[in-house]
């Protein structure tokens, strides 16, 4: 993995004023997740709750039952960490004013890595073109408001689904990951919530009791991904290829996790995993597709091996398995959990990645797909779309692309292996129930694409 030299610099003593005095970009340094102190305290200042109906005063007694700060209103020059500005009773644009001028009017006040959250419902089929319109309108205020931010601030936003409670349990699972250090590279995203999921005993272990496998554990996102789950209470069986067995045996080792070598385009791959996880677990709750390859050539010059090999490993083999995990008879007794990697590639294109982005986005046309399946047996599928993301896989991009692919978010800077790792932990969690076919961004608000 390579240093971002330049954001260390650019936080540094002189060449920090240096930069400034330029008005070169200053990519501040996030608040991230500590694994020992997980959440605590979950936000980064008081919360301060804005709004006037019902649902603003449920939401901001939910919070109260966390460890946070809850405010109504505050005064100019209070420092806030988080604002969640409730737009759930809005029928009509022009009654978005007032509070998203209120909002406005705290945001200097924010501390750095703050949050501002928005609550709003999604369109419905039937609405009329007014209550349309207000409900629309959110989602270009949170993408605009995320480009604006500064000092690693966020701007994301939650949509309820038709006839979901402000303070059902995925509505609030949603709002605590957004406030918490877990989202820091997650900006100007909306996620759709509907009904379902589970509080789990303790929030800060929700994975407590769960088997989970992790494809492609060995190094990267994936070992990143094993040490989140296992910190989040999961067992976790780490999967990577024969030639990665020591790496692979050394995070399992270090998560008290089962290594298992194998190659996932295997004929035998998903009876593999679905033995381990009977024999010694007698069950399997999650399934983390994050094995992946890039074989990078203009679409003139792609070979069979290259065009191949990729879709192999990204997509083709997460189907096969998929389909053997979801006929297993009482392995996953509360529901089949299934979270996919996919990449702003699949969803904006990149040059010289045709194999790549082709597979990616069939990743979250099956997880749409995926979604729909498992639903009724109280499972779900979901994908999470990193942008870029400091690891050994963008460590071979060359140096000068490298810098300005950094730059090209909101963030200016590249996201860290546990950045994916926490958006997927969340995806997986019993509060998260009510998540269901959905692609959550992880990329700093990537220039490219939505
Ligand atoms: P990486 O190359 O560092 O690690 C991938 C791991 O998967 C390796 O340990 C490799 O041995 C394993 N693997 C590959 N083929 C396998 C197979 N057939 N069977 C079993 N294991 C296999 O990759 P990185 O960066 O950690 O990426 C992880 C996932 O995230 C991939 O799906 C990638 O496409 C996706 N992603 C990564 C981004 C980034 O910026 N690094 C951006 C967007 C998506």
């Amino acid at each position: 993995m390579a240093a971002d030299t330049y954001l260390e610099l650019v936080n540094s003593g002189f060449t920090k004023q240096l930069a400034k005095k330029l008005g070169l970009p200053r990519p501040a340094k996030l608040r991230r997740t500590d694994p020992r102190h997980v959440d605590r305290p979950l936000a980064a200042g008081p919360v301060v709750v804005l709004g006037e109906g019902s649902d603003a005063d449920a939401l901001a007694n939910a919070l109260l039952d966390w460890d946070v700060d809850v405010r109504r209103h505050v005064t100019i020059g209070t420092k806030v960490g988080a604002i969640v500005v409730v737009l759930t009773d809005i029928v009509d644009p022009v009654q978005a004013s007032q509070r998203v001028l209120a909002t406005a009017g705290m945001l200097r006040d924010l501390v750095p890595s703050g949050r501002v959250i928005s609550v709003s419902r999604s369109v419905g089929e039937g609405d009329p073109p007014a209550v349309a319109a207000a409900r629309a309108g959110v989602d270009g205020l949170v993408r605009s408001l995320g480009k604006e931010l500064r000092a690693g601030a966020t701007a994301n936003g939650v949509v309820l689904e038709d006839g979901v409670a402000i303070d059902g349990v995925s509505v609030l699972g949603a709002i605590r990951f957004f406030l918490s250090a877990r989202s820091a590279y997650v900006d100007g995203q909306l996620l759709a919530v509907g009904d379902g999921g589970r509080a789990p005993a303790d929030w800060t272990r929700p994975l407590e009791g769960q088997v989970a496998v992790v494809t492609g554990a060995a190094r990267g996102i994936g070992a990143a991904i094993a040490r989140v789950l296992h910190r989040d209470g999961a067992t976790v069986i780490g999967v990577d290829m024969p030639a990665s067995g020591e790496s692979l045996s050394t995070v399992m080792n270090e998560v008290s996790g089962v290594a298992l070598q194998l190659d996932i385009t295997a004929d035998d791959a998903a009876f593999r995993i679905m033995e381990l996880a009977r024999s010694r677990f007698g069950r399997l709750d999650l399934v983390v597709h994050n094995a992946g390859i890039t074989r990078d050539k203009l679409l003139a010059n792609m070979t069979p091996e290259r065009w191949d090999s990729v879709i192999a490993v990204n997509i083709a083999a997460q189907l096969t398995m998929n389909e053997a995990f979801m006929a297993a008879e009482g392995l996953s007794p509360d529901g089949l959990h299934l979270v996919s990697l996919a990449s702003t590639s699949g969803i904006a294109g990149n040059r010289g990645q045709t194999n790549y982005a082709f597979s990616k986005a069939g990743v979250i046309g099956a997880t749409q797909a995926l979604g729909r399946e498992l639903a009724p047996s109280g499972g779900t599928a979901n994908a999470v779309a990193p942008g870029f993301i400091e690891t050994d896989m963008t460590a071979s991009i060359p140096p000068v692309t490298r810098q300005v692919a950094r730059r090209l978010s909101s963030l200016q800077q590249g996201g860290l292996p546990v950045d994916v790792a926490e958006a997927i932990a969340f995806l997986a969690s019993p509060q998260a129930g009510g998540v269901n076919g959905q692609v959550l961004r992880v990329c700093g608000q990537n220039m490219v694409g939505r």
